[in-house]
Order: structure tokens, then C-alpha cells, then sequence
């Protein structure tokens, strides 16, 4: 397999814009009210957004924590900043730094709750960033951390294997693709206790630009064209067969988001 490309790499101003439209559509605003709900952010707490991308995730933060609470976005990719603090420009309680998770730019026992969504599936260190994510949270506080396994996609195809082929190549876009099965136990590594994991289904039963899969299918094109022999060729048939699957038989497809909630250990 080979390395994975940098997440500022991967999130240029095109590639941010893509994934902001695609966090847009209702199924996956539906599932982040869902991770929204497990992490019971409290009026007046201090919250942090680690790799907050377009501030989806920031905004509906600074709802929970209202206009006494603070929240800090953080990410390493630059254009993704820009959107974010375009979207929350009208919130006083929300502001954002560019850094990496392995540097976060807190004090120690600093903030109340932390939510990473689709975040530590991209870092290559990532015991080392939990142990970093564990200092900045004051014991007795929460991390929520969503992460993803394509493994647990189910896809329907006129062509499963050239569906295999996609993903698995797919799969190279990050050097964690399998992060949900070892990340409890390394969370409590890091300090957490209590940790818990929760499914959150996506699941879309029509073809519809306005949803996750079809979205992600410009994506995942993008990443894998020219990787492993799939040629520019391939993809288009691959895109091709998921509409006309969806005329002639009835389009499926399912992902598993996994969500874990650990709580801040004392001493640790
Ligand atoms: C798939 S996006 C998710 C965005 C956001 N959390 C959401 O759910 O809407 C992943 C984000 O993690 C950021 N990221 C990846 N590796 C990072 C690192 N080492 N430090 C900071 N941010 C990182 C990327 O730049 C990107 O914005």
C-alpha cells in the first residue's frame, strides 16, 4: 500500500468546497445532529472542534455551548479554515487557529468536551494526538471522536469487482482506514475511561445527488484515477453503473460511522 497524501494535500480550496456540499446534504446533517446528541454539549462549557473543517461541526457546537461558552476550531488545512470562519463569522463565542492535532494550541485541562469527526483516521501519529487530545481536556470531561471503516460499506453495483477495486484503493487516501476496530482501546491508552461506541448509520436508498454516496462518488473518483490501473475510463463506468443501478434495479447504499464518547480520566 502506499503512504497516504498529507491532509493539507488532500483538502485544497476545490477538495474543501466538495466536502462542505456533501456535509450539506440532509442524510449527513441528519447524522450529525445524531453525534451532536451523544456529546451533550452543556450551555457555558468550553469546547473544541479538532479538525473542524467547514465549521459544520463548529456552528452546531456554538448552538449547544450559546453565547457563554467558547469554542475553538482547529484545523491543519487552510482553505478549509476560510470556510469555516466564514460560517461562523457572526458567532462571538467561536474562533479557529490552523495547527495539527499533535500541537493543539491549549493549556492543559483547558477545555470541557472535544469532538474530532473523521479526523484521527487522517493522522499517522495518532497515539501520540490522543495522548495530546487527553492534556487539553479537564478530567471528568468528554472527547468524542467519529471515525469511519469503508469496510462496512455496503454498495450496490452492476460490477463488484471493479466496486472492490474502488474502494480498496480508496482506502489509501488516509493511513488509518481501519481505525474504528483499535481506537477504544487506544483512547484509553490515552486517558479516557467509560469509553463508548455507538453506530451511526448512513444509508441512502435512491440515487440523489443531494445525498453522501453520490456525492462522495466525484471524491473518491478523483482520489483513485490512476492508482492500482484504474484509468479515468473505469470511473466514469463506475459512476455510470450506480445511476443506471438506480434506474433498472433500485440504487442501495450503507455506511457505518462509529462514535466514540470516552470521558477525561483524573490522573492519568
Ligand atoms: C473529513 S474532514 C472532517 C471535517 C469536520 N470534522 C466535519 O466532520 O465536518 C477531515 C478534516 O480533518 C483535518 N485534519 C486532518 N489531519 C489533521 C491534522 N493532523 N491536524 C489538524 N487537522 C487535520 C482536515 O484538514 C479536514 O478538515
Amino acid at each position: 500500500m502506499t503512504q497516504a497524501p498529507s491532509a493539507e494535500d488532500q483538502f485544497d480550496e476545490e477538495a474543501s468546497r466538495r466536502l462542505e456540499s456533501i456535509y450539506l446534504t440532509p442524510d449527513v446533517v441528519e447524522q450529525r445532529a445524531q453525534v451532536m446528541a451523544l456529546l451533550q454539549a452543556q450551555p457555558g462549557q468550553r469546547a473544541l472542534d479538532i479538525g473542524c473543517g467547514p465549521g459544520l461541526t463548529t456552528q452546531s457546537l456554538a448552538q449547544a455551548v450559546g453565547d457563554n461558552g467558547q469554542v475553538l476550531g482547529v484545523d491543519i488545512a487552510a482553505p478549509m479554515l476560510m470556510i469555516a470562519r466564514q460560517r461562523c463569522a457572526s458567532l462571538p463565542q467561536v474562533r479557529f487557529e490552523l495547527c495539527d492535532v499533535n500541537a493543539l494550541p491549549c493549556a492543559d485541562a483547558s477545555m470541557d468536551i472535544a469532538l474530532a469527526s473523521q479526523v484521527y483516521e487522517y493522522v499517522e501519529t495518532i497515539d501520540a494526538a490522543l495522548v495530546e487530545l487527553a492534556r487539553v481536556i479537564r478530567p471528568g470531561g468528554r472527547a468524542v471522536l467519529v471515525d469511519t471503516d469503508w469496510e462496512s460499506a455496503v454498495w450496490a453495483s452492476l460490477d463488484d469487482t471493479r466496486m472492490r477495486r474502488v474502494l480498496e484503493t480508496w482506502n489509501e487516501h488516509i493511513p488509518h482506514p481501519q481505525l474504528p476496530r483499535t481506537l477504544k482501546r487506544r483512547m484509553e491508552a490515552a486517558g479516557f475511561s467509560s469509553v463508548t461506541v455507538t453506530v451511526v448509520p448512513l444509508l441512502n436508498s435512491v440515487y440523489d445527488r443531494q445525498t453522501y454516496s453520490i456525492g462522495m462518488m466525484d471524491m473518491i473518483g478523483a482520489f483513485v484515477t490512476g492508482r492500482n490501473g484504474l484509468s479515468a475510463y473505469d470511473i466514469s463506468a463506475w459512476k455510470a453503473d450506480a445511476a443506471a443501478i438506480g434506474t433498472e434495479y433500485g440504487y442501495f447504499f450503507s455506511l457505518s460511522r462509529y462514535v466514540f464518547v470516552g470521558e477525561r480520566q483524573p490522573n492519568h
